[in-house]
């Protein structure tokens, strides 16, 4: 499978065993490129839980699969057992409920058809081709946000920051907030990505930079706390994050410390925009504080961090051993500190009407 570009894909049925899921196991990234086969969906669940595979929309994906899996186990009875346990794997994403809602619904249109486990395939592959063209569709836009920075600075270099991993590797392909970086750096625009290193799972350092690096693109690892110095010194144009979910009124919830980087970007009068596909935002939700379930994981990510020595894959406790530890996993943006989100739609305000405008059909009211 292609390590970057047009054919690069996080998930994908083996050509040659359609009992086989595979993924990239980025647990390993960047120091080890290895693909891993999910055979049953409880394998697609310790993916999903252990991280083997993380992102909204690729965690959306990768439910669907599993439960392509699940139907080749055993019929509608297996998929509903499945759908079950992913639903209660992680919280806060909200792709994980949309994908498991949306395969659900073809069951129980007629759960004894006869053809269950192919349309489970058909759809499962349709979410991830459809996950592709909502990336490009955020890319064409949030490139013209690009294209108009390079302008006003005269061709100099666009310098972007970007919190966590909201790239190829955590959609099926280009990502979301990377994929204006991309389309920019096609088109010949002088970009720079600031890259968070994004504690305590490094999203930013072992996976944003492999693949920005995979891609040509120019880019600077910096330690979480950077970013408001930088933005103060003039060295941040725009700040463009991923989410995990987006309330019908425009809060959003992403990885942990995304707010503390639009409150910087806020004193800073720096844009601060939210790389949004469709399929992440909650219709149901309206006051991300207080609404948006967050994510507590395990103490053992704050407490040890990965890395190679000698050649080899180790964890290195870095805390006194009984040192007390919490872990939020994410956190919640308000909307009146998001200049703007980025949709394959188009780009709106932070707000219902904002939404509504780029979604009509979402409007219940
Ligand atoms: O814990 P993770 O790695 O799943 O968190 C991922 C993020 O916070 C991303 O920014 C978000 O899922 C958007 S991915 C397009």
């Amino acid at each position: 499978m292609a390590k970057h570009g047009e054919d690069f894909r996080t998930i994908w049925l083996a050509p040659e065993d359609p009992g086989v899921v595979q993924i990239i196991d980025q647990r390993l990234l960047p120091h080890e490129y290895r693909v891993h086969d999910l055979r049953s969906w409880e394998d697609g669940l310790i993916a999903i839980s252990d991280m083997y595979v993380r992102g909204a929309p690729l965690i959306g994906a990768t439910a669907a699969w599993s439960l392509y899996l699940a139907a080749r186990a055993g019929g509608a009875g297996e998929i509903r057992t499945a759908a079950a346990a992913l639903l209660e794997s992680r919280p806060t994403a909200v792709n994980l409920r949309w994908a498991v809602e949306r395969i659900l619904a073809i069951v129980d249109r007629d759960e004894a058809m006869s053809d269950l486990v192919e349309k489970m395939r058909a759809d499962a592959q349709a979410i991830c081709d459809e996950d592709v063209e909502i990336s490009r569709g955020i890319g064409t836009h949030g490139l013209a946000l690009l294209e108009d920075i390079a302008a006003r600075k005269n061709g100099a270099t666009v310098n972007i920051l970007t919190h966590c991993n909201a790239g190829a590797l955590a959609t099926i392909n280009w990502g979301t907030a990377t994929a204006p970086i991309y389309f920019a750096h096609q088109r010949g625009i002088d970009v720079h990505v600031w890259v968070d290193e994004t504690r305590p799972r490094n999203q930013g350092s072992q996976l944003t930079a492999w693949e920005l690096a995979a891609n040509g693109v120019p880019h600077t690892l910096i330690v979480d706390n950077a970013g408001g110095h930088l933005m103060q010194h003039g060295d941040v144009d725009i700040v463009i994050t991923g989410t995990d979910r987006t309330t019908r009124c425009g809060d959003v919830a992403n990885k942990i410390g995304t707010y503390l980087k639009a409150l910087a970007a806020t004193d800073n009068d720096i844009p601060f925009y939210v790389a949004l596909p469709s399929t992440t935002i909650d219709w149901h939700c309206r006051d991300g504080l207080t609404e948006i379930p967050i994510e507590q994981r395990d103490p053992a990510e704050v407490r040890d961090i990965y890395g190679m020595h000698d050649g080899k894959p180790v964890h290195v406790c870095t805390t006194a051993n009984d040192t007390p530890i919490s872990n939020y996993a994410f956190d919640v943006t308000p909307a009146r500190l998001v200049t703007g989100l980025i949709t394959e739609r188009g780009i709106c305000k932070a707000s219902e009407a904002g939404l509504l405008g780029l979604f009509p059909e979402m409007d219940k009211s």
